[in-house]
């Protein structure tokens, strides 16, 4: 036998564990479906339900919320949060009382131009309350088409969630769409969650893509991360004859403040230049390879180069300084990419020459 249609697996699912006994899903009407579905755009069922019950025993009617002073309107809403809500809510009665005689109009188009309803609850009253075939596509239901089709990206990209309300608008069945609708935001809440979603009791196991693929928790995308912008410096190791390594404290702001670091060179100046005309005598110098250390807001490309100096200079600039012996190494506050370098540093041999080379490269 071939495996029933979508919507009537939703359906017969809704049938048995859908819910039923919501405050709004009793005496059904727009202007209580409308109520709800405003209250329950950003918050949960369990904070909504006395918010609810309150407001319809002081506002049965959208022409009472209309006629009410908006002042207790938002003192009925005090503790819901999104308070533009609430005044978009007040506005809407406004103009249903005014533009269409105090009854929700009843097309997907008009109830979207009133303020504060979007597509998704535009399709919510239509189908729930008028019973049309009008598509929902709230987060739940995004999360359970964009699984079962594993559409790949960002809902918060057009063309992601422009397929996802095609798969929406192909899915919504003619009868019964106010069951579908309430069934698929079931489904979402209680199935089809975020993380460690039931698949197993999942009346659309059978042709999930996601869940044949053994990856439900990657749909749908998440926002894709702005680049982080990218910095390059070098660190120079500077060696002094006894085989110690400079270290200098880096002011209390910014990166690593604080702790203990390597001088630090924009990759523009020759790293042998700078060195001989601030710390003395240069006997040799190797560049190691750069990797990145990401912060949060930016990528450092570092560039390590090894100096060796004939001396031991005393004082330099005007940083906390530090002769740092990596066989023998002392308790400071270093910063983790340094720690790094020194352990590198502590598997050479310190009477090995470090290669020489002819001229240090410059990197921009
Ligand atoms: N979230 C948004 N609309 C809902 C509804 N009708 N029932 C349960 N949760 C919802
Ligand atoms: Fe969601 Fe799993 Fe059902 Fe697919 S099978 S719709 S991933 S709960």
């Amino acid at each position: 036998m071939s495996t029933p249609s979508f919507s009537a697996r939703v359906l017969k699912w809704f049938d048995k564990h859908g819910r039923k006994h919501l405050p709004w899903q009793q005496d059904i009407n727009a202007y209580r479906v409308w109520l709800s579905e405003i209250m329950l755009q950003q918050t949960q069922v369990a904070t909504v339900i006395p918010y609810f019950e309150r407001f319809t025993a002081r506002f049965p009617t959208v022409k009472a919320l209309a006629a009410a002073p908006i002042d207790e309107v938002l003192h009925l809403w005090t503790g819901l949060g999104y308070y533009a809500r609430a005044r978009n809510l007040h506005k809407c009665a406004q103009i249903v009382v005014k533009n269409h005689g105090g009854e929700f109009p009843v097309t997907v188009e008009e109830l979207a131009e009133l303020p504060g309803i979007g597509r998704s609850t535009a399709g919510a009253i239509a189908s729930i309350a008028y019973h049309q075939r009008a598509a929902i596509l709230d987060g739940n239901v995004k999360r359970v088409l964009a699984r079962y089709h594993a559409v790949e990206g960002w809902p918060g990209q057009t063309d992601v969630v422009n397929r996802l309300w095609e798969l929406a608008e192909q899915y919504t069945p003619k009868s019964r769409a106010n069951h579908y609708t309430q069934a698929m935001m079931d489904m979402g809440a209680t199935l089809c969650t975020r993380s460690k979603p039931k698949c197993e009791i999942c009346p659309l196991r059978e042709g999930c893509i996601a869940y044949a693929q053994g990856n439900p928790q990657e749909y749908p995308g998440k926002k894709p991360k702005k680049a982080l912008p990218e910095k390059s410096v070098q660190l120079l190791m500077l060696r002094n004859s006894a085989g110690d390594l400079l270290l200098q404290q880096r002011p209390a702001q910014g990166i690593w403040g604080g702790l203990w670091s390597f001088p630090e060179l924009a990759m523009d100046v020759a790293a042998d230049d700078y060195v001989s005309d601030h710390f003395g005598e240069v006997v040799e110098h190797e560049v190691w390879d750069s990797y990145r250390h990401t912060f949060s807001h930016y990528h450092l490309d570092i560039t390590p180069v090894l100096i060796q100096l004939a001396k031991s200079p005393q004082t330099i600039g005007e940083a906390a300084t530090h002769w740092y012996n990596p066989h023998q190494p002392d308790a400071l506050g270093l910063a983790a990419p340094v720690k790094k370098l020194l352990e590198k540093l502590a598997q050479l041999d310190p009477r090995a020459s470090i290669k020489p080379i002819a001229k240090l490269r410059r990197k921009s």
